[in-house]
C-alpha cells in the first residue's frame, strides 16, 4: 500500500488557515497602528545571517541549544534568525552616520528557536521588535514601556498586564560589589537565575553551587529577589537604583505608574542588556510565559566597529498575544472580508455581471463572482457563507429597465437600483480608511 505524507506541519510550527490569517492581520494591523502612532518606521532584514552574529551576544542558551543553522554550498555557517536585535544592530551600524537620531524602528519578523513546544512557546513565531537608538536614555526607556502599554490598550486588555522592571546595573552592583563575584561568575549566575522558573529550584541551586556560589551568597541573592524597591534603595544605593527611580517618576508622569512594578527577579537571558530590563506578564495564571521582553543595550553596536550608540527595545510575540486575547475574551469576530457577491443566474448575464463586478472593484470593494451558473437560492447561500455584506441580483424585469436588485445580507433588506446608481453613487458604502480629527 502506498504510504501517504503527513498533513501535519513540522513540530512546533503552525499552518495559518484563512481564519488564523485573519486574526494575524488584525493583530499586526493593531501593532503597526500602535508603533506608527509613536512615529516608528518599519525595516526588515534577511532570514539568514552569519552564525557569528548570534555567537557574539545573543546568549549561550539560544546559540548552543536553540539555533537552526546550516552550512551553505560555499561552506559558510549560517543561522536562521532566532531574534531580530543583532540584524537591527548590524543595519543601524552600517548607516550610523546617515540615520537621523534618535532612530525609531520596528519590524515584525518570523524568528526560529529550537525550543520544547509548550503553551506560549513554539519553534517559530512572529515577533514585533520595537527599538530606539539614541536620545536621552531614560526618556527612551520610558517611551518603550509606553509603547508596550499602548499595544495592550489597543488589544483591549491593558488592565490585564503588568510590566516588571529591573536594572542590570543594579544587579551587577550586587554581584560585583556586595557578593564580590568575578564578571564571569556574575554572567553565569545571571543565566541560572534567568532559567530558574524553567528548570526548577533544585537544578537552579546546583547551577549556582557549580559556579562556586556559597550558601551565604545564595541567601543574600534570595533576600535581594524578595526586596521591595524601598529596601533596594536603602541597602544597595547605586547608579542602577537611581535610573530605576527616575524611570518610575517618568512613568508616573505618563499616567502609567500603576502598571509598572519593580521586580528584582527579571534579569533577561540575552547577553547584550546593560541597563533597564523589563518583561510584561499576563496577570492570568493561564499564560505564565512573558508576553514582552526587552531592555537597554549600550555596547551592541560596538560589535561592528567603533560606533557608540546606545539603544533600548523589546520584542513581543504573536503566540503569547493570541493566548492573551483568547483568555481575556478579546478575540475579534472577523468576517472573510467580501463586500459584495455579484450573482450569475444565467450565462447570458455574464457580460453585465462582469461590468458590475469590475465597476465595484474600481470603487475599492472586494467582489466575488460565482464560477458556475446557478439559481438565486444556491447563490445566496454561497454569498452568506462567504460573509458578503451585499449581493447583486439580476432579475429579468429589473435588467430590462437597466436595474438590479441590491440585497443587504446583514440587514436582510433589498432595493432596486439603476446600474448608474450602483456603480456611480456609492450605493454600497466603501470601507472607511482613516479617521482624521476635525481640525485636520
Ligand atoms: P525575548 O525575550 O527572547 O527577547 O523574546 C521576546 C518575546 O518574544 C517574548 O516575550 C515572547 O513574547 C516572544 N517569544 C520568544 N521566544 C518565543 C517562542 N519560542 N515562542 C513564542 N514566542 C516567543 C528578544 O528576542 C529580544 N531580541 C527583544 C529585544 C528587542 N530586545 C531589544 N530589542
Amino acid at each position: 500500500m502506498a504510504s501517504f505524507l503527513s498533513t501535519q506541519p513540522y513540530k512546533g510550527t503552525r499552518d495559518f488557515f484563512p481564519p488564523d490569517m485573519r486574526f494575524q492581520r488584525w493583530l499586526f494591523d493593531r501593532l503597526r497602528a500602535s508603533v506608527g502612532s509613536f512615529g516608528f518606521e518599519e525595516y526588515d532584514g534577511p532570514m539568514l545571517e552569519p552564525f557569528e552574529l548570534y555567537a557574539a551576544k545573543t546568549g549561550e542558551e539560544i546559540v548552543n541549544q536553540q539555533l537552526y543553522w546550516m552550512m551553505d554550498r560555499g561552506d559558510r555557517k549560517l543561522a536562521v534568525r532566532p531574534e531580530m536585535t543583532p540584524t537591527m544592530a548590524r543595519m543601524v551600524a552600517s548607516k550610523v552616520n546617515e540615520l537621523p537620531k534618535p532612530v525609531r524602528w520596528f519590524s515584525i519578523p518570523n524568528v526560529w528557536r529550537y525550543e520544547r513546544p509548550q503553551r506560549g512557546r513554539l519553534r517559530e513565531h512572529w515577533q514585533l521588535n520595537v527599538d530606539i537608538l539614541g536620545g536621552d536614555r531614560l526618556l527612551a526607556d520610558a517611551e518603550c514601556l509606553g509603547v508596550a502599554l499602548d499595544i495592550m490598550k489597543r488589544l483591549g486588555g491593558a488592565e490585564h498586564v503588568s510590566l516588571k522592571v529591573n536594572n542590570r546595573r543594579l544587579v551587577d552592583h550586587l554581584f560585583t560589589k556586595e557578593l564580590a563575584l568575578s564578571a564571569e561568575t556574575a554572567l553565569a549566575a545571571t543565566k541560572a537565575i534567568d532559567v530558574r522558573a524553567k528548570v526548577g529550584d533544585e537544578v537552579y541551586a546546583k547551577m549556582l553551587t557549580d559556579i562556586g556560589i556559597s550558601p551565604a551568597q545564595r541567601e543574600r541573592l534570595e533576600r535581594f529577589f524578595k526586596s521591595t524597591f524601598a529596601e533596594v534603595e536603602r541597602d544597595l544605593p547605586c547608579e542602577g537604583v537611581e535610573e530605576l527611580k527616575a524611570l518610575f517618576a517618568l512613568m508616573k508622569e505618563s499616567g502609567a505608574a500603576d502598571q509598572v512594578v519593580f521586580d528584582p527577579t527579571v534579569l533577561r537571558g540575552l547577553d547584550y542588556y546593560t541597563g533597564t530590563v523589563f518583561e510584561a506578564y499576563d496577570v492570568s495564571p493561564e499564560n505564565r510565559r512573558a508576553l514582552f521582553g526587552g531592555g537597554r543595550y549600550d555596547d551592541l553596536l560596538g560589535l561592528f566597529g567603533k560606533t557608540k550608540l546606545s539603544g533600548v527595545g523589546f520584542g513581543v510575540g504573536d503566540v503569547g498575544l493570541r493566548n492573551f486575547c483568547e483568555v481575556h475574551g478579546l478575540m475579534p469576530e472577523l468576517a472573510a472580508g467580501v463586500d459584495v457577491f455579484v450573482s450569475l443566474p444565467k450565462a447570458e448575464y455574464r457580460a453585465q455581471a462582469e461590468r458590475v463586478a469590475s465597476g465595484l472593484r474600481a470603487q475599492g470593494l472586494s467582489v466575488v463572482t460565482p464560477l458556475a451558473v446557478e439559481g438565486f437560492g444556491s447563490q445566496l447561500k454561497q454569498a452568506t457563507k462567504l460573509g458578503a455584506r451585499y449581493a447583486v441580483l439580476f432579475g429579468d424585469t429589473e435588467l430590462a429597465e437597466g436595474k438590479v436588485l441590491l440585497k443587504n445580507l446583514v440587514k436582510g433588506e433589498q432595493k432596486t437600483v439603476t446600474l448608474d446608481e450602483l456603480l456611480g453613487a456609492h450605493a454600497v458604502p466603501a470601507p472607511i480608511q482613516r479617521n482624521l480629527p476635525a481640525w485636520w
